[in-house]
C-alpha cells in the first residue's frame, strides 16, 4: 500500500487517555514513517495535552467526524474496553488500518464482526501487544523458532504488580459492562498474548481459578490463574494479578521444551539446552510503543502481516472468555473463537 502523505502513515488516534501518552511518543519517535494527523477525545484537554504544541494535528470530538474529514490511512484505538468494538469497525469501513490496544473487544459476537469488517475492507488490524517488541522475547521466540529447543511442551507468564486503585479513581474499569470482565481481560491479556506468541498453536481448552484478594470494590477479578491447553500440546500457566508485588524470582516467562529450558525476568534471558553450558543474554530495555508503531506503519506500508492480528487478538479473548467460564463452573472450557454454532458432527 502507498500511505497518503509520502510514504508516511497518516494516523488519527482515537482516545488521548492515559496509554495514549506512550503511543503519542511512539508516533514521535518514527516521524520518517507516520504522521500525527489527528486526535479524537470527548475531553478537550486531554487531546490538547497529547497534541502538545503541534498545531498540525487536528482535534476533534467525535471520532466519526475525524475519520469522516478523511486525510488518514490508520487509526490508533485507546479507548475504554467497551468501545473498541465499535470503532474498529466504523474505521475499517472507512478502509482504514486500525492499530487497537487491547483487548480486541469483549464479546465473539463483536470478534465476528471485527473479522468481516477487516475482510469486506481489506484492511489491516494490528492489536497493540506492545511487550511483544521486548528484546529478550524476540530473541527467545527467534531461538524457538530455530528449532534449537525442540518441540515446546510447557509455557509459564506472568504479570502482577501492586495497583493502587480505588473504587474513586479506577474509573470504567471497576465495572465488567465496561472493562468485560476484571484484571483477566485487562492487564491479563499481556501475559496471554506472550503464551500464545511461544505456544504458536491455537488454544483449545482451559482451566481457571480468578480470585478477589484485596481490590474487593471490583466487580470483576483482580488476579488469576489460568491454565491453557494448544491444539499442538503445549501446556501454558499464566499468573496474573494486581493484588500483589510478585515473589522475587518469579520469571516474567519461561518455557520448557524438548531439549532445554529458557527464562527470563524481562530484561535477562537464561538458556539451557541439556548437555551444553547455560547461557545468559542481557538486554538494553527499548521504547516498546516506539518498536509497536514503526512496526504497524511499516506493515502498512508494505502490505505485510503484523506480528499479532485480530485473528490472535480473538484467540487470546476465547481464553479468556472460557478462563471466566470456567470461575463460574469449576470446569474445564473448551475456548470458541467465534459465535458462530460449531458445525454438525458426522
Ligand atoms: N499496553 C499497555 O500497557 C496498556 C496500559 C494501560 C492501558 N492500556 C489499554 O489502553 C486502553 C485505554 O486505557 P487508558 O488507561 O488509556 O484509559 P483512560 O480512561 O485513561 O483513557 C481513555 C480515553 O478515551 C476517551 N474516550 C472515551 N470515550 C471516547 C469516545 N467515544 N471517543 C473518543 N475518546 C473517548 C476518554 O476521554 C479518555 O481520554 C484500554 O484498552 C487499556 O486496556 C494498555
Amino acid at each position: 500500500m502507498t500511505a497518503g502523505n509520502q510514504g508516511k502513515v497518516r494516523i488519527g488516534l482515537i482516545g488521548a487517555g492515559g496509554i495514549a501518552g506512550a503511543h503519542v511518543a511512539g508516533y514521535r519517535r518514527n516521524p520518517d514513517i507516520v504522521e500525527f494527523a489527528a486526535i479524537a477525545d470527548p475531553v478537550r484537554e486531554s487531546a490538547e495535552k497529547r497534541r502538545g504544541d503541534d498545531e498540525n494535528v487536528r482535534l476533534y470530538a467525535d471520532y466519526r467526524e475525524m475519520i469522516a474529514a478523511g486525510g488518514l490511512d490508520a487509526v490508533d484505538i485507546c479507548l475504554p474496553h467497551h468501545l473498541h468494538a465499535e470503532a474498529i469497525i466504523a474505521a475499517a469501513d472507512a478502509g482504514l488500518h486500525v492499530l487497537c490496544e487491547k483487548p480486541l473487544c469483549l464479546t465473539l459476537d463483536e470478534a465476528d464482526a471485527i473479522s468481516a469488517a477487516a475482510e469486506r475492507n481489506g484492511v489491516t488490524i494490528m492489536c497493540a501487544h506492545n511487550q511483544l517488541f521486548q528484546p529478550a522475547v524476540a530473541a527467545a521466540k527467534a531461538l524457538v523458532d530455530s528449532g534449537a529447543l525442540g518441540r515446546v511442551y510447557e509455557v509459564r507468564t506472568t504479570d502482577s504488580f501492586f495497583n493502587d486503585f480505588t473504587l474513586e479513581n479506577m474509573g470504567w474499569r471497576a465495572q465488567a459492562a465496561t472493562s468485560g470482565g476484571g484484571e483477566l481481560i485487562d492487564t491479563g491479556y499481556h501475559p496471554l498474548y506472550l503464551l500464545q506468541h511461544f505456544a504458536g498453536g491455537s488454544p483449545s481448552e482451559v482451566a481457571a481459578m480468578l480470585s478477589r484478594h484485596r481490590l474487593e470494590f471490583m466487580e470483576g477479578e483482580d488476579s488469576a490463574q489460568v491454565l491453557v491447553r494448544y491444539d499442538n500440546g503445549v501446556v501454558g500457566h499464566v499468573t496474573t494479578s494486581w493484588a500483589y508485588e510478585p515473589a522475587v524470582g518469579t520469571e516474567k516467562f519461561s518455557l520448557v521444551a524438548e531439549k532445554g529450558s529458557l527464562s527470563s525476568d524481562g530484561t535477562t534471558l537464561h538458556v539451557r539446552l541439556r548437555g551444553e553450558e547455560p547461557q545468559t543474554q542481557s538486554f538494553e530495555p527499548v521504547h516498546e510503543f516506539a518498536a509497536e508503531v514503526a512496526h504497524f506503519a511499516e506493515c502498512v506500508l508494505e502490505g505485510l502481516r503484523p506480528i499479532q492480528t485480530h485473528i490472535e487478538g480473538i484467540e487470546v479473548l476465547g481464553v479468556i472468555l472460557a478462563a471466566y467460564e470456567s470461575g463460574l463452573t469449576g470446569s474445564i472450557a473448551a475456548v470458541r473463537t467465534t459465535a458462530a454454532a460449531p458445525a454438525p458432527v458426522g
